[in-house]
């Protein structure tokens, strides 16, 4: 774990203000002033390493660079980070997430990447009443039956992006279709909503192919794929193993014969990797790289110039998590502790993303368009809106609206 920022410890400049002012109940609702003097701690638990590690740094990066564009604040406090490589390990996510808690003392966590550690997280983050906002996985629970004030998502809901798809292959005419993933929540999550949208349409899913996850050994799948001929095949894949699904299937010669869907994952981050492989694969996703509004346009120039690199939907899922602190802290003027006013104000914040409107459910999840996009000379073109201010069942979710 690194800190990037070292700064004299917190606990010690907190308590020492205390028995500067009169009573035991000022400390605990520091004046503004106060709060604002003390830099938020914000925890990133990310994937630094593996198949996911580039989402992670872009999730971190945009997240960075949102902050710098605010003028190295938020809410009107500097900002200090700690980072940890969860390394999208379930096993390891609760010791994880209780060292940023416990011993790091973070304000608030930032991730994650992949469902299953999110899982571990959002159990943390509940039992020890930890503010949480996630910058990507998808897992249904997170915002559904383990919903919770504290707990808030920037993305998606593994629901939400590919239940519109269903009715879009249908819709192109597509009758038999065969789905491929890694198998663990996201992939089956996922797949079973393509599936409930494209069975409701009256779509048949001839066969479910699935590798354990991480795993990258397409070929045997790949085979079966081409055996079946369906009509059309989706899938989910993100990162590293979206890049070696998406050129292995067109290795195969199944390119431009057997049309390929999936959830954006599938293309997004991974264009350049995956070059002419990649070309008319059709995606759902809350985000398309030529978005004609003026946020996007200010995204994609403002990461450009602080990163090099082109924006994508994890940077965006990453700027748009610091602009929803941001909301909370302004709210309270920066006094985090305050957590009724920060979550109202989280819960009821309209957030000019670059990804269009954003605003949240009861649970904390986005309600926002989901796009159908097609890679077109290595681009997620935006085609139409699949489907409009898609908004998460949230099943399970005790939260009163
Ligand atoms: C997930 O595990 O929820 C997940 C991982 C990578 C993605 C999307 C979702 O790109």
């Amino acid at each position: 774990m690194t800190s990037s920022i070292h700064t004299p410890n917190r606990r010690r400049f907190l308590l020492g203000t205390a028995g500067l002012v009169a009573s035991a109940a000022a400390f605990r609702f520091p004046t503004p002033a106060i709060a604002q003097a003390v830099p938020l701690r914000v925890g990133f638990m990310l994937p630094y390493s593996g198949t996911f590690a580039k989402l992670g740094d872009f999730v971190d990066n945009g997240f960075r660079v949102q902050v710098e564009r605010l003028g190295g604040q938020l809410g009107g406090r500097p900002v200090e980070f700690v980072k940890v490589d969860d390394e999208s390990k379930p096993e390891s996510a609760t010791d994880n997430m209780n060292r940023l808690v416990g011993r790091e003392k973070v304000d608030v966590v930032v991730g994650t990447v992949h469902s299953g550690v999110a899982m571990a997280m959002v159990k943390v983050a509940r039992d020890t009443d930890t503010m949480l906002v996630i910058p990507n996985a998808g897992v249904n629970e997170a915002t559904g039956p383990m919903c919770a004030p504290n707990i808030f998502r920037t993305s998606f809901s593994n629901w939400q992006v590919c239940h519109p798809m269903g009715k879009v292959v249908h819709d192109a005419g597509h009758r038999r279709v065969v789905t491929i993933t890694w198998r663990y929540a996201a992939g089956d999550q996922m797949v079973g909503a393509f599936k409930e949208g494209f069975t409701d349409a009256g779509g048949e899913i001839v066969e479910e192919l699935a590798v354990p996850f991480p795993e990258v050994e397409f070929q045997a799948l790949i085979t079966r794929i081409a055996t079946l001929r369906p009509d059309a095949v989706f899938a989910f894949f993100a990162g590293g193993g979206a890049v070696k699904f998406v050129k292995d299937y067109a290795a195969a010669g199944l390119h431009g014969q057997i049309p390929l869907y999936g959830s954006g994952f599938l293309t997004d981050g991974t264009l350049e990797a995956q070059g002419a492989a990649a070309e008319g694969v059709q995606t759902t996703l809350h985000y398309a790289d030529d978005l004609d509004n003026p946020a996007n346009t200010q995204f994609l120039k403002v990461f450009k110039d602080k990163t090099g690199a082109v924006g994508d939907i994890y940077a965006v899922q990453g700027w748009d998590a610091a602009a929803l602190i941001d909301v909370g802290l302004r709210a309270t003027n920066g006094d985090w502790a305050a957590r009724q006013e920060t979550v109202a104000a989280m819960r009821s914040a309209k957030l000019d993303s670059p990804r269009g409107p954003l605003g949240f459910n009861k649970a904390g999840n986005p309600v926002q368009d989901i796009y159908l996009r097609e890679v077109r000379n290595g681009r997620n073109t935006m085609v139409k809106v699949a489907e409009q201010a898609v908004n998460d069942p949230a099943r399970g979710c005790r939260i009163s609206a």
